[in-house]
């Protein structure tokens, strides 16, 4: 479904990611693990036109994403929820759902989804007129899911919806990934919790440095060894 060749994207002389190429099949939650500024994010980035890679190609259902603007990635199905939330906090919930819908035209259909949303997040419901940045952590990264979902993507890519949050909502967090790709929806996912990424992933790439140094399923790399590497890199010591 989507297909990374060899990308190369750099700040300025800096390559944050030096030939990476990694797969997303249909159907399935592929993650991404890897310490603190190994590349995760710039390669959610890259993916979704918020970068451009200096080199490589980003194929999606067949089609090059590269040199495609960030709206138009939406418009191929592919929808991002960011590091860090990043909900429009002066809006309101419902807002800031109707914002993840800025592509689509049917109101219809963009209403039945919004009810669709407060059902599956009945919390967003009972907020839904509240600014978005009154809500709590957990809150704004269900919101922050929610929206992504308002543009209907077939691949949802999804990058550290953890972070910081409670064990309890992580939990939660972790269920509505498992719920959404039972439903149809394709997941990419950067994690830092390494225990609950392997639970729920059908494949899973490490990233150390800029360079992928393991791709394979669960239960090919000892757990220890995974944490160890995606917490530390291997190349400590
Ligand atoms: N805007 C930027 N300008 C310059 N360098 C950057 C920028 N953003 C990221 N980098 C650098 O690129 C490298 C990869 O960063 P990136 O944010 O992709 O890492 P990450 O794997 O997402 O880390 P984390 O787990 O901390 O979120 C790091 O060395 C970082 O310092
Ligand atoms: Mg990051």
């Amino acid at each position: 479904m989507l297909r990374v060749g060899d990308v190369v994207t750099a700040y300025g002389q800096l390559e944050a990611l030096k030939g990476v190429s990694v797969a997303a099949e249909s159907g399935k939650i592929t993650c991404l693990l890897g310490p603190n500024g190994a590349g995760k994010t710039t390669l959610m980035m890259t993916v979704t036109g918020l970068l451009k890679p200096k080199r490589g190609s980003i194929a999606f259902e067949g089609q090059e994403l590269v040199g495609l603007s960030p709206s138009e990635i939406v418009a191929r199905g592919v929808a991002l929820v960011p590091e860090n939330r990043l909900v429009f906090p002066d809006m309101s919930v419902r807002e800031n759902l109707e914002a993840g819908a800025y592509l689509r035209r049917k109101p219809a259909e963009i209403a039945a989804d919004l009810d669709r949303m407060f059902e599956r997040f009945p919390r967003l419901k009972e907020r839904a007129g509240q600014s978005a940045g009154t809500l709590s952590g957990g809150e704004q990264q269900m919101l922050a899911v929610a929206r992504a979902l308002m543009s209907r993507p077939r691949l949802l890519l999804m990058d550290e919806p953890s972070l910081g949050l409670a064990p309890l909502i992580v939990e939660e967090i972790f269920r509505i990934v498992a719920e959404l790709n039972r439903d149809g929806t394709s997941i990419f996912l950067v994690e830092q919790n390494a225990h609950m990424a392997l639970k729920v992933a059908h494949h899973f790439y490490l990233i150390e440095q800029g360079r992928v140094t393991f791709s394979g399923s669960p239960g090919q790399l000892a757990e220890d060894e995974v944490i160890q590497r995606a917490y530390l890199g291997s190349k400590r010591g």
